[in-house]
């Protein structure tokens, strides 16, 4: 690896179901590839084969305690981090990815009762230092995204997860969000999808371009 390489930015996409997060990593990614920047698509859990089939496994046998789903999520994220987010950034490349560690705060730690400590200590051990640059929040009403997720006609087990457990996720990204104010921002991902995909274009664009 050449180290005069200027390292590339990590951003990620976060939000509650069908806040639109698949649909913007596409546009953000298409922005970035116009301004010349050589830029990766991914998501998690996932991104990399092992990953992926952690994710299939977790979805299809969610273990019985969730803190085995968290330390399978972890190891997601560590081989995730290892096979392509890490050799991406070196390389100069900008990694655009679909949830990532405010994702485990919210769904394993507020929903699952993780304690925030351990999944800080993860984050520090197994994340750092490839912690996001810049974390757009889309921010919807859960029924909407449950809607438009419904339409769209792939509902997963955490779409299925009752409206009291919506709200705490929604409130969940909200607080981080306001804690981190420096690394994300809340977007109103019920505006129209362009809308949404000019404002992202233009936050990164005063940033970082
Ligand atoms: N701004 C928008 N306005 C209306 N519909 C939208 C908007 N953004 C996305 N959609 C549609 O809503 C559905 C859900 O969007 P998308 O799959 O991007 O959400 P997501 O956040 O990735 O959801 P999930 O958490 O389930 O993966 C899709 O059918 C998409 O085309
Ligand atoms: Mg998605």
């Amino acid at each position: 690896m050449d180290s005069t390489i200027k390292r590339g930015r990590l951003v990620t996409l976060e939000g509650g179901e069908g806040s639109g997060k698949s649909t913007q990593v596409v546009h953000l990614a298409r922005f970035l590839r116009e301004q010349g920047i050589e830029t990766v698509i991914t998501r998690e859990p996932g991104g990399v084969p092992f990953s992926e089939r952690l994710r299939e496994l977790i979805l299809q046998e969610p273990p019985s305690s969730a803190k085995t789903e968290f330390l399978m999520f972890a190891a997601a994220r560590t081989e995730h981090i290892a096979g392509l987010i890490q050799p991406a950034l070196m390389d100069g490349r900008w990694v655009v990815c679909d949830r990532y560690i405010d994702s485990t705060r919210v769904y394993q730690g507020v929903l699952g009762g993780i304690d925030a400590a351990l999944i800080k200590a993860t984050e520090t051990y197994t994340v750092a230092p490839f912690l996001p640059d810049l974390t757009f929040l889309l921010d919807v009403n859960p029924k909407l995204g449950l809607e438009r997720a419904k339409a769209r006609g792939e509902l997963s087990r955490y779409d299925a997860a009752d409206e009291d457990d919506h709200a705490k996720v929604r409130k969940g990204f909200l607080d981080i969000a306001a804690s981190e104010p420096g690394r994300c921002v809340v977007i109103d991902g019920q505006e129209r999808e362009m809308e949404i995909a000019g404002q992202i274009a233009q936050i990164v664009k005063r940033r970082f371009l």
